[in-house]
């Protein structure tokens, strides 16, 4: 009996042990990537109580929820310029009068997850108080509020590791004891990908996304990424994800003033990349066309695959590049995107080509097997990998298609 209690012990020590060393963060969560809306796109630090409590209703009542969008996140400007006299973040009394702990129950109440931001260095992005040196304390505090998520950037940082900063952060979640998705938003400066998994479920792998396809333009010196800009730099660290460690390409765009078929097109491409899908136009004024790109149940469910594998580029041909991303049940997603600046004929002949990808060990060679192809935007099958797919695509357009054997 005194041994098994000794044993028992042991082993409860080991457990405990191995739980602080190695795996910080809480292991279940995003699964598949996280799916949302966060604040900063819009309306950067311009936030309060009235105008997110309009957004947690549009959430609801757009069909952003049944969707499978969860997550309701606060970027910067939530707080005041300065902790109180303990040294606890406050939330700014004019932008949140009942409190942040109120504000969290009404997201709970209405079947969301909350989320909300800091920062690794001394002050955000935004200049509002930093989390460095307040790390437990922090993450006591968002536990008591019932934080469901943290987006934990990297502004002001100087002198500091990276990865001990960000592994400081997930210990002080673990020890505050609430289950929170660890959004590390270091913008792939020390090459998150190599050494987050355990710290995070999802880590940003570039610089911030701005409101254009192509090209975006510079403001105050500063040049945010195109959609473009961010999808060539994907391909390279595809490997790195995964169910519950995901390469974060940055925040949605859709709705924020690119044209229908930029917006339709980024949005392919993230689910084809698997890249957690936060929402970040105003839920409010959404027109017919952004609710059904953010909401198109297909595409979503190829972003959501229970594989969890980023596309690759296939192939690339005069403006045309082409994406696979293999889904579970021998499945296959495949996106033909035109970047070109004309209308592209495509005639693609499944036979002439063989679609390997060591990652999951897939090997298709149409000669052997034929698929059902289905046009996801157009919502029609379209005849089957035995046929010649010929199809007209815009300029920045794309084409997706789900097969299935
Ligand atoms: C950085 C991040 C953005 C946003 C702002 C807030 O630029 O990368 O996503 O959180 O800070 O200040």
């Amino acid at each position: 009996m005194k041994f098994k209690s000794k044993a028992l012990l042991a082993v409860l020590f080991c457990t405990m042990a191995s739980v602080s060393a190695f795996a910080q963060k809480f292991e279940e969560l995003a699964q598949t990537p996280p799916m949302g809306w966060n604040s900063w796109n819009t309306f950067q630090t311009k936030i309060d109580e009235p105008l997110l409590k309009g957004m947690v209703d549009t959430y609801l009542t757009s069909g952003m929820k049944d969707a499978g969008y969860t997550y309701f996140v606060l970027d910067d400007g939530w707080m005041t310029m300065e902790r109180d006299k303990d040294g606890n973040l406050v939330a700014d009394p004019q932008k949140f009068p009942n409190g942040m702990k109120a504000f969290a129950d009404y997201v709970h109440s209405k079947g969301l997850k909350f989320g909300i931001y800091n920062c690794a260095g001394t002050k955000t992005c935004a200049g509002y108080p930093g989390t460095r040196g307040y790390e437990y304390q922090d993450a006591r505090l968002y536990a008591s509020w019932g934080v469901d998520y943290l987006k934990f950037d990297w502004c002001n940082t100087e002198g500091i590791n990276a990865k001990e900063a960000y592994a400081t952060m997930a210990k002080a979640i673990r020890a505050a004891g609430r289950p929170m998705i660890f959004s590390l938003c270091e913008w792939g400066q020390h090459q998150p990908w190599k050494w987050a998994a355990k710290d995070g479920q999802l880590w940003r792998s570039t610089g911030d996304i701005g409101n254009a396809f192509e090209e975006t333009v510079a403001k105050d010196g500063w040049k945010p990424l195109s959609v473009l800009n961010i999808l060539d730099r994907q391909d390279s660290i595809r490997q790195y994800a995964g169910p519950g460690h995901w390469n974060d390409p940055d925040m949605l765009e859709v709705g924020n003033g690119m044209k229908y078929n930029e917006d339709k097109a980024h949005f392919s491409l993230w689910c084809m990349l698997a890249a957690p899908l936060m929402a970040g136009n105003d839920l409010r004024k959404m027109s017919e066309q952004t609710t059904a790109i953010l909401t198109n149940k297909e595409l979503i469910a190829i972003d959501q695959d229970a594989l969890g594998v980023e596309c690759f580029k296939y192939y690339s041909f005069d403006g045309i590049e082409i994406f696979v991303k293999p889904l579970a049940n021998n499945e296959l997603a495949i996106c033909f995107l035109n970047r070109s600046n004309r209308p592209q004929n495509v005639n693609f002949d499944w036979k002439a080509h063989i679609i390997s990808d060591a990652i999951t060990k897939t090997n298709i060679d149409f000669n052997q097997a034929t698929y059902k192809l289905h046009d996801i935007w157009a919502k029609k099958d379209i005849g089957t990998t035995d046929k010649l797919f010929k199809q007209t695509i815009g300029a920045d357009d794309v084409v997706v298609l789900r097969l299935t054997k």
